[in-house]
């Protein structure tokens, strides 16, 4: 079918975030980095270049840049990227349009981290693989990955997402081959809903 390019699926999915974000369709949006990120940082400040795949407004990111070097946010959303523009600076952040899929070359080893948080259970499940070889790639051996992971959001029966559950089981499969699992944990703080839905863990690249 001539619609079904690559190409064509790619703009497709842009379009429906940024879609989201032009008409306030945005439940993901909590206008606050997400607490358990915060009480860490406070016990283990990040250090160096961090990633922020899939920032929305990019709380998460200003958080970050409270500690590291530089941070940056990407999303695929251009107006994701324009709310973020909006709030102050906190130190080196700064905010990037672009598709984790299609990253410019030097953004390769790029990085001394990646944080995760509710662009996995974004992106179709289909992409999985893609993501993990993607976030591989920004990192050198040795670095990290802290994902806070959405393994298991509330959905109504027969609701589909995203947010697209995981569980620990299925992060195990896909991060195995390029990742050593370091530590993992039930988040203690969390946005309202979130309760024992998500799993902390930080992951080494091999
Ligand atoms: C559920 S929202 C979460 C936003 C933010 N992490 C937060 O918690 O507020 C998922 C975000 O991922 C972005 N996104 C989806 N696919 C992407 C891709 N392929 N590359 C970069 N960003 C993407 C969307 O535009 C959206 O902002």
């Amino acid at each position: 079918m001539e619609c079904c390019t690559g190409q064509h699926l790619e703009e497709e999915a842009m379009s429906d975030w940024e879609e989201r974000y032009k008409t306030g369709d945005m439940p993901w949006e909590k206008g606050a980095p997400h607490p358990e990120l915060v009480e860490f940082l406070k016990k283990h400040p990040i250090h160096g270049n961090v990633l922020v795949p899939g920032c929305g407004y990019g709380h998460d990111v200003r958080a970050i840049a409270s500690t590291a070097d530089e941070v940056v946010g990407l999303d695929i959303a251009p107006s994701a990227v324009a709310g973020a523009r909006q709030h102050a600076a906190v130190g080196g952040e700064r905010y990037v349009v672009g598709d984790l899929f299609a990253l410019p070359r030097q953004m390769r080893g790029a990085f001394d981290w990646v944080f995760e948080h509710t662009c996995f259970c974004a992106i179709p499940v289909a992409k999985r693989e893609a993501y993990v070889a993607a976030v591989a790639e920004v990192l050198k051996p040795g670095d990290r990955l802290f994902a806070i992971f959405y393994v298991n959001p509330d959905m109504e029966p027969g609701e589909s997402g995203p947010p697209f559950g995981c569980p620990p089981e299925e992060l195990d499969e896909y991060f195995r081959s390029d990742f050593q699992l370091l530590s993992e944990w039930t988040p203690t703080r969390t946005h309202k809903g979130r309760d024992n839905r998500e799993l902390c863990r930080i992951l080494q690249r091999k």
